[in-house]
């Protein structure tokens, strides 16, 4: 299995989907190879939740990572899940236009490039 749909996988098995029941999990692969995850972590005030990308790419950076390559996302849904409108503006600002790899717990997958989830998006080029 690819190591970055796995670790997504088993990193969505620490998910804090109280409210929701809905576990994600997500890996970010860096130019240098190394993974970074993470998981959703919900809140009573439910405004307060973070979904696992937003997670998994802020960790990153806080453990120093600059560039990055892929992203993978895991559900235990029938139709891939998709990164949230949310994450779509962060994984930009921080990742560019990489690849975004939906899995499923049954084995099913779809790349994508972020371009393709996120078309005309807004970012610093326009400031
Ligand atoms: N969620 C994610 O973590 N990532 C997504 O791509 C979609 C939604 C979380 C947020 C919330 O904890 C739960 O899933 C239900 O929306």
């Amino acid at each position: 299995m690819d190591p970055l749909i796995d670790a997504a996988l088993r990193t969505r098995l620490n998910a804090r989907a109280t409210f929701s029941k809905f576990q994600v999990g997500a890996a970010v692969e860096d130019e240098n190879g190394r993974i970074h995850t993470g998981c959703n972590v919900e809140n009573a005030t439910y405004g307060l939740t973070i979904c696992a990308e937003r997670v998994a790419v802020f960790k990153a950076i806080s453990e120093g990572a600059g560039k990055f390559r892929r992203v993978a996302i895991v559900a235990d849904t029938e139709t891939l899940t998709p990164p949230c409108g949310a994450c779509r503006q962060i994984l930009w600002e921080f990742c560019g236009d990489v690849e975004i790899v939906l899995a499923n717990l049954q084995g099913k997958s779809e790349t994508l490039q972020l371009g393709q989830l996120f078309p005309r998006a807004f970012d610093a080029s326009f400031l």
